[in-house]
């Protein structure tokens, strides 16, 4: 069977030219007389592989040379977690949190089980349309950071500016990763699940600045017996993210897919590239009353663009008909409903061409 375009929110569409290199991997790798999947994470030349991503990570979002960067286990879920636990866990220490939708509600969850957080802005107001500006984002002086998802996945919002309102700040890139420039310096953490925009399920990119990783080591200091091994920040940075067996096909595979952004343009192409995806299907959605856009103009994600029909059923028959057409992932998230195109780097012009040309059809006929 044919590829086809693939809308998926994640795990997502890759990159063909990445997978066949990947495929080229499989059978031997560099000499070894193994495959990827076969040699030892302890291997000079997966040592090189790890290195590699590190740099180019580094490289394409102008990593600070003092920051460290982890592939880990887990997925973004567990970053809710030991984000919190090492940053707030020597003390009990409060957050605040930017409440954007399902993700940032599962993370204070989360890290509420170790500090004291709170709510800094609540979208559920306003059924999550939309991110806050600035002057709505209302911190604690004594919080230790301000944690937020830079693109709402299921929504279909986006931060377009930082909120950088004079606290550190912990982000959750998970979906919009590499897909634009960030100031990394402003951020005390940031980490990623990679399966949207940097590889496969099953290694998350966890970067920390120098207080962060201070922070963790007070953290263990300060708790009885220190803190669980494969939730020490500290720990995995002294081991290089090898304290165990780290996944090494995914991080061989981000590695390559790093290394076709990079081959790309770096991420002013991918952002300008990015851009053009999102602007065609918004044009789209705002030329027909026949879709209903779910998020505020303002806030719209360039990463996951959503939107609704005039009921229930017309949107099963939108999904249903794109399948039969080769269009795949478009079905809405099943708490929210509706659809959601997810334009990630891996996405080209032709596919949302593509889209755009079936709900032109679509509407048409309906
Ligand atoms: C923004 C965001 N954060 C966190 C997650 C959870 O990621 P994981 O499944 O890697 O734990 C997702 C998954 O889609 C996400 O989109």
């Amino acid at each position: 069977m044919a590829r086809t375009p693939n809308f998926a929110a994640g795990p997502a569409a890759l990159p063909l030219a990445v997978i066949e290199r990947l495929q080229g991997a499989l059978p031997e790798f560099a000499g070894q007389g193994a495959g990827i999947m076969e040699i030892s994470h302890r291997s000079a030349a997966f040592d090189d592989v790890l290195t590699s991503a590190k740099a180019r990570l580094a490289s394409l979002l102008g990593v600070p040379d003092d920051y460290a960067i982890l592939f880990l286990q887990g997925g973004a879920s567990m970053q809710f977690y030991m984000s919190a636990l090492n940053l707030l866990g020597d003390s009990c220490a409060p957050a605040d949190f930017l409440l954007t939708g399902t993700w940032s509600t599962k993370a204070i969850k989360e890290a509420g089980r170790v500090g004291a957080v709170q709510g800094a802005w609540d979208g559920k107001s306003v059924a999550y349309k939309r991110v806050p500006r600035p002057d709505e984002i209302t911190v604690r002086s004594e919080a230790r950071y301000l944690h937020y998802t830079s693109n709402n996945t299921i929504y279909g919002t986006q931060f377009h500016t930082l909120p950088d309102v004079g606290l550190p700040l912990v982000a959750d890139l998970s979906s919009d990763i590499c897909s634009r420039a960030i100031d990394v310096s402003k951020h005390a953490l940031l980490y990623a699940g990679a399966q949207k925009n940097l590889g496969p399920s099953g290694v998350t990119a966890v970067i920390l600045s120098p207080w962060a990783v201070e922070q963790s080591r007070r953290t263990a200091k300060a708790r009885q017996g220190g803190l669980p091994s494969m939730l020490d920040y500290g720990l995995m940075v002294d081991k290089n993210s090898m304290f165990n067996t780290p996944n090494t096909f995914g991080i061989f595979a981000l590695d390559q897919v790093l290394a076709w952004v990079q081959d790309g343009g770096g991420l002013s192409a991918m952002s300008a590239r990015n851009q053009a995806k999102a602007d065609l299907l918004y044009a789209e959605l705002d030329r027909s009353d026949f879709w209903v856009p779910r998020a505020d103009v303002d806030s719209r994600s360039l990463m996951n663009v959503t939107w609704r029909l005039s009921s229930p059923d017309l949107e099963a028959r939108f999904v249903e008909e794109a399948t039969a057409a080769g269009l795949h992932g478009l079905k809405g998230h099943r708490s929210v409903g509706g659809i959601r195109a997810s334009l990630y780097n891996a996405t080209s012009l032709a596919d949302v061409q593509a889209l755009v040309g079936f709900m032109r059809d679509f509407e048409a006929k309906s």
